[in-house]
């Protein structure tokens, strides 16, 4: 893909997201303060404890959508900057930090993250969750990634398994044509998988600490039909494929030669 293609797919992108974006912030995190939000969050966090720095670490959420994740680290006491394509995800990222944590602001800019507007080795943590599979050029996004991160900085990646449902739409145009599929569909997705991205972190400078599938249902409802206790039997590569989400957690190291 050269550099018109890219850039016009992410104009795409894009629009898709800013259309999308009250959908988003009515369907994902409404209020921050509620048990629910909290064990969630609970959970998540101590699974993620051992790998992170204390907190004031700078902490990049990088596809912040509607900052619901950029506040919950905030809350942590992160020194918090979210990026988000979408210009009206970020209007809602800063309307719902300004409700929800108002002690010590975050900072929100419109950027992509195959372009971030920050210095070379900024940060100790970057958080990117559902996002890489939007980016019309996942590799480029990936070593942008690695460039704001400091030395031993911690990477989390949330990325969708190779048949996740969020995706699974999208093989059905091979069959159907596009004109078949959920009219709320269009094709913003990249094919990037995560035996792929595998592959491409110790050439970037990642080793990777932890990884693990989540089979939850989507933000839209749709269910995977795969048992999480069966597929922990199963060889990684079917994992990958079956997961809802990927989680991969890695720190930055210095990146192996292919030569
Ligand atoms: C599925 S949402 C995830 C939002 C957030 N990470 C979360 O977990 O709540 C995907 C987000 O990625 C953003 N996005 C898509 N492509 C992007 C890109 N190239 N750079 C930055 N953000 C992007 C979209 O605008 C959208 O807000």
């Amino acid at each position: 893909m050269d550099e018109q293609q890219a850039s016009e797919q992410l104009a795409v992108t894009r629009r898709e997201w800013d259309e999308r974006a009250p959908l988003w912030n009515e369907r994902n995190l409404q209020n921050w303060d509620t048990p629910e939000t909290a064990a969630w969050w609970g959970e998540w966090f101590a699974k993620l404890r051992a790998f992170l720095p204390d907190a004031p670490a700078p902490l990049l959420d990088a596809g912040c959508g509607n900052g619901q994740i950029s506040v919950l680290f905030a809350r942590e006491g992160y020194a918090v900057s979210g990026c988000d394509l979408s210009p009206q995800m970020v209007e809602f990222a800063r309307a719902n930090a300004a409700q929800y944590q108002p002690a010590s602001p975050i900072e929100f800019t419109a950027a992509s993250i195959d372009t971030l507007p920050y210095a070379d080795g900024q940060f100790a943590v970057v958080n990117c969750r559902c996002v890489l599979d939007f980016a019309p050029r996942p590799a480029y996004a990936l070593r942008e990634l690695r460039r704001v991160m400091r030395p031993g900085g911690v990477l989390i990646l949330n990325m969708m398994g190779a048949n996740s449902p969020i995706k699974r739409q999208y093989w059905l145009r091979h069959l159907q044509g596009l004109d078949a599929v959920a009219d709320d569909f269009t094709n913003i997705f990249n094919g990037i998988t995560p035996w792929e991205v595998d592959r491409i972190m110790p050439v970037l400078g990642w080793r990777r600490l932890y990884q693990e599938a989540n089979y939850g249902g989507t933000a839209g409802g749709a269910l995977n039909e795969f048992d999480s206790e069966v597929m922990l039997g199963l060889p990684t590569l079917f994992q990958q494929t079956a997961a809802t989400n990927w989680l991969i957690v890695a720190d930055a190291v210095p990146p192996i030669s292919l030569t």
